[in-house]
């Protein structure tokens, strides 16, 4: 049976900023996803420096979520940061996904497919046999704070349907109110922003929400 995973979603827009949250993030779990976003490929841009980071001990592992027009540019400036495990770009990207798929893989990272509200969940299609996760995002990406799309968990239960082998992660809107009906939509791996680093003691609550999750799974 799959764990649930809660990854705090670290979005920084300096090196401070990155730093901060990712002492926080790393008190509440195992994995945190760091935001990386160009401001082409989406209206924002974060901090994400891979020479800076290869400087600093982190004890948890990175999911790189990639919010860049080109993913195989910052994949590949990330290479050298040891807990760098798993790049997450996105299906609209305007690359060869085929191709990055593999260069990830021959990496030794683990490979996810991102998706946008907009796009259709059949242009995953393709690839859904080679990849680890998809990234089913609640809002349209770019900025933390944002209220979860309604259609959200309908996309998760269509998701589940493509391959029954997927871990389906959900990104953007995901707290509290949100979290038990998207897990009961088939999400096992939740990123959270706002509710993570808002919250007045944030592994207490991550800690709390898994087992809401676990308890719900119990009583389904
Ligand atoms: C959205 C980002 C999300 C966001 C999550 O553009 O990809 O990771 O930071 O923030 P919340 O959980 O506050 O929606």
């Amino acid at each position: 049976m799959t764990r649930y995973e809660i990854l705090p979603a670290v979005l920084a827009k300096t090196s401070e900023e990155a730093l901060q949250k990712l002492r926080v993030a790393q008190d509440c779990s195992p994995w945190f996803q760091w935001d990386v976003m160009d401001g082409k490929f989406v209206p924002n841009a974060t901090w994400y420096d891979a020479e800076k980071v290869q400087t600093w001990t982190i004890r948890s592992r990175i999911e790189l979520h990639l919010m860049v027009r080109d993913p195989g540019r910052v994949i590949e400036a990330w290479r050298n940061v040891p807990k760098f495990k798993r790049a997450v770009w996105h299906i609209e990207a305007p690359i060869d996904h085929e191709e990055l798929i593999n260069t990830c893989k021959d990496m030794g990272r683990d490979v996810g497919l991102a998706i946008s509200p907009k796009t259709s969940l059949l242009e995953l299609t393709p690839y859904v046999e080679f990849i680890e996760s998809v990234l089913v995002m609640g809002v349209e990406p770019g900025f933390s704070g944002q209220g979860l799309l309604p259609e959200t968990a309908e996309r998760i239960r269509q998701i589940r349907n493509l391959n029954k082998d997927l871990v389906v992660n959900v990104d953007g809107g995901v707290n509290a109110k949100t979290l038990l009906g998207l897990a009961k939509a088939g999400a096992k791996r939740f990123c959270m922003g706002s509710a993570i680093f808002e919250h007045a003691f944030p592994s207490d609550f991550v800690k709390g929400q898994l087992e809401r999750l676990e308890h719900a799974r119990e009583s389904r």
